[in-house]
């Protein structure tokens, strides 16, 4: 049953199949080039549970390139921004690799 109201003391993982949501991109995916890095998986999960294929979507906070990675492994189109130059090119290098 879906209540209406929940309330939640302190973090809990509510994606269990992922295990490393609360610890970050380092666990799963072997690298960590941005301090607010995701896991890759977690955030095809997302796109996968919230758009289509070949869908285009938008990241105007990009970091280092995790949602446009999972959207090419996810078959979505992706644009990408990304204020600050060294992760712009974090980006760049991660997406054509
Ligand atoms: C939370 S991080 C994104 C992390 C990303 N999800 C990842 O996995 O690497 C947010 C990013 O937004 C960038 N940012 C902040 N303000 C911005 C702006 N006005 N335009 C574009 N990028 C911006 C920051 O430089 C930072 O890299």
């Amino acid at each position: 049953m879906i209540k209406d109201i929940e309330l939640i003391k302190g973090a809990r993982n509510i994606i269990r199949e992922i295990k490393s949501f609360s610890t970050g991109a380092k666990k799963t995916n072997g690298e960590k080039l941005h301090r607010a890095q995701k896991p890759i998986e977690l955030i095809e999960k997302l796109i996968k549970d919230s758009t289509n294929k070949g869908d285009t979507v938008l990241d105007p906070f990009m970091g280092s390139g995790t949602t446009g990675i999972a959207c090419k492994k996810a078959g979505r189109k992706f644009i990408g921004i990304e204020i600050t130059e060294k992760y712009y090119n974090i980006s760049k290098n991660r997406l054509a690799s």
